[in-house]
């Protein structure tokens, strides 16, 4: 059997590495990793390579950045001969990225088998790509790999029957677990000290693209960071926006926001597992602090990931100035709840995956 694995961005390679290291102990299977190239920079792609040990893509379609249509047509248009020339049995995608959509869409209309790693996700923000992106993926795919009980229902709801959703657990939550040791041993950018941090990202459209949204949460967050320092990351869309809207300075300087570039995985898993508290509008983010147990406060007024609020140390404080301050305010007194890990997010999703493609359960 043939197995084609696809990641195109930053978020997805978290979630091949241990799919690709779990394959790599059956015997049989033939299995090509494809990178469509979504992200390309080093610090958004090369680094997560090497820190997580995952191998040389087999084939890259070198995608690129564009409009939506534009990114999904190319990766499409790329994926369709990549299909045609390997004649997979299964194509692997994950998350929900641009990627995700356009290669199940191109591979289940030539006839291939689609399995969907965290199936089941809702936001039911139709505002969000992801969501779309989420939505279009679970319709058309044969597997749904999911990562909790609440996914499940929701596809339940959606009339997906039971023998295509498959509750295997987290496969972001593998690759946590594996390199959290080694990660937290890592150094801290220099004058930080353990516990006594923040840690900031920001990139979603809806808070990064108008200056009426990021100007107030930048605002916030530096009278925040008046109290403790605060890390912040930066995505490569918001530090073209912070400069467009004349903001990088003002974010930078005098003030105990620290920007810095985007970071490989294990220096930023290392800083998140040190932090006092996480500000951020990522949603793996929000499933990693729950692991680690550091409160994070997601900067959205919804997330598909509602078992991290109601199991973890997740709080959802949208976009209100007046909600983020009296919540950080709250983390920095030491009044929040110490959060539990969700069922079956113990390193071993990937395993249950695998076995499950390969036909061993
Ligand atoms: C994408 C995903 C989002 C994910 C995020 C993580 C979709 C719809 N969005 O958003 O779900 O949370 O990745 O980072 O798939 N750019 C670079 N270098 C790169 C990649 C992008 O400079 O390596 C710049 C380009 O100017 C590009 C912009 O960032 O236009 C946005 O990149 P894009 O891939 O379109 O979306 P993300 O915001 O990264």
């Amino acid at each position: 059997m043939k197995y084609l694995i696809v990641a195109g961005a930053r978020p997805n390679f978290m979630k091949v590495a241990p799919i690709l290291g779990a394959f790599s102990k059956v015997e049989g299977p033939d299995v090509k990793l494809i990178h469509t190239g979504q992200h390309y920079d080093r610090a958004m792609s090369d680094s997560f390579f090497e820190d997580l040990g995952i191998p040389e893509p087999d084939i890259h379609l070198g995608a690129g950045s564009g409009s939506h249509a534009e990114q999904t047509a190319r990766i499409m248009m790329g994926f369709e001969q990549v299909c045609l020339q390997e004649h997979p049995d299964w194509v692997v995608v994950v998350g929900d990225v641009n990627s995700t959509l356009a290669c199940s869409v191109t591979a289940k209309k030539l006839g291939v088998r689609v399995a969907h790693v965290e199936a089941g996700l809702r936001s039911r923000d139709m505002s969000m790509p992801e969501e779309i992106n989420r939505l279009c993926t679970d319709a058309i795919s044969d597997l749904l790999f999911t990562t909790d009980e609440i996914a499940n229902e929701n596809l339940r709801t959606e009339g997906v029957c039971s023998d295509r959703i498959d509750f295997v657990g987290n496969t972001m939550i593998d690759t946590l677990l594996r390199h959290l040791e080694r990660a937290r041993s890592f150094p801290l950018p220099d004058g930080l000290e353990q516990g006594h941090y923040g840690v900031l990202t920001l990139h979603r459209p809806s808070n990064v693209d108008t200056p009426e949204t990021l100007r107030p949460l930048m605002n916030v967050i530096q009278e925040i960071a008046e109290s403790i320092p605060v890390v912040f990351p930066v995505h490569p869309r918001t530090r073209k926006n912070l400069e467009t809207f004349g903001l990088l300075d003002s974010a930078a300087v005098g003030c105990g926001i620290r920007l810095v570039e985007p970071m490989g995985y294990l220096r930023f898993i290392g800083l998140v597992s040190h932090a006092r508290f996480v500000l951020t509008d990522s949603g793996g983010i929000q499933e990693e602090t729950t692991v680690m147990g550091v409160p994070c406060l997601t900067l959205r007024h919804n997330t598909e990931r509602p078992i991290t609020c109601s199991m973890g140390t997740n709080y959802l404080v949208g976009t209100d100035p007046a909600q983020i301050r009296a919540t950080a305010q709250a983390v920095l007194a030491g009044e929040m709840r110490a959060g539990a890990v969700p069922p079956k997010w113990d390193g071993k999703a990937s395993v249950r995956i695998v076995d499950r493609l390969v036909g061993l359960r």
